[in-house]
């Protein structure tokens, strides 16, 4: 079972070495999908624990979110890295210090190369602010604004070396209004994300899926009352 995603069948924490429900979360700002996480953790939506919050810049306000949920924070910062292959092998060893078994992205503005990507295969989760394949990459709003698109929403995705091109574990749709500013428009998507974020981890972590080609597939239908 290497990384070649067409072959790969998660049945649910069956690797070793690491906690099967052990989450790390990379952030590099306010945090507030990390916060969705911690919140649904602690009201018992999502059956897991996060191991570690890891931030690239010093001052992201998401440390604090961690800290105060009793969360170790840890600052990597990479700018104290000659390459990024430096940097993601950093990531790496803290991650799996602390057991760490799948790895979310919550705003975490560094691209992922192939040391984290190896190390975490078919584990890695990133949320993004747009229904892809449209508007990968940054400003998706105002991307999705300016393109005139009359209904836009978040994903959270598989990462893979491809930006935001991952397999799709999961989407939700808002509408989008004539009088919306990027403003408007993120924060009606952010409320999504935030209830999308774990979800999806928890569909992750509870396993019995498959990636088929560019699909994330359920092998039984969602029970959506969970
Ligand atoms: C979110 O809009 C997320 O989709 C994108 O970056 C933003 C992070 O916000 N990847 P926060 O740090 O989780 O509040």
């Amino acid at each position: 079972m290497g990384s070649d995603p067409s072959v790969f069948l998660q049945t649910g924490g069956e690797r070793t070495g690491s906690d099967p429900r052990t989450i790390g979360v990379l952030i590099s700002g306010r945090g507030s999908n990390l916060q969705a996480l911690i919140d649904a953790i602690g009201d018992g939506r999502l059956d897991a624990r996060i191991g570690v919050v890891i931030s690239n810049r010093p001052n992201a306000a998401g440390l604090d979110r961690a800290r105060q949920a009793g969360i170790e924070a840890v600052v990597l910062d990479h700018r104290g890295y000659a390459t990024r292959d430096d940097f993601d092998r950093a990531m790496v060893a803290a991650l799996r210090a602390r057991g760490v078994r799948v790895v979310c992205l919550a705003g975490f503005m560094r691209l992922v190369g192939a040391p984290l990507i190896d190390a975490f295969p078919n584990a890695i989760l990133n949320i993004h602010p747009s229904l892809l394949p449209a508007f990968p990459g940054i400003d998706a709003q105002q991307q999705a604004l300016a393109h005139g698109v009359k209904i836009a929403g978040a994903t959270v995705h598989l990462v893979t070396l491809e930006l935001d091109g991952g397999p799709i574990v999961l989407q939700a749709a808002v509408p989008v209004r004539d009088d919306d500013t990027v403003e408007t428009l993120s924060a009606r998507i952010l409320i999504e994300e935030h209830r999308l974020y774990p979800e999806a981890v928890r569909v992750w972590l509870d396993g019995g899926w498959s990636i088929d080609g560019r699909r994330f597939v359920l092998s039984a239908p969602r029970d959506s009352s969970r």
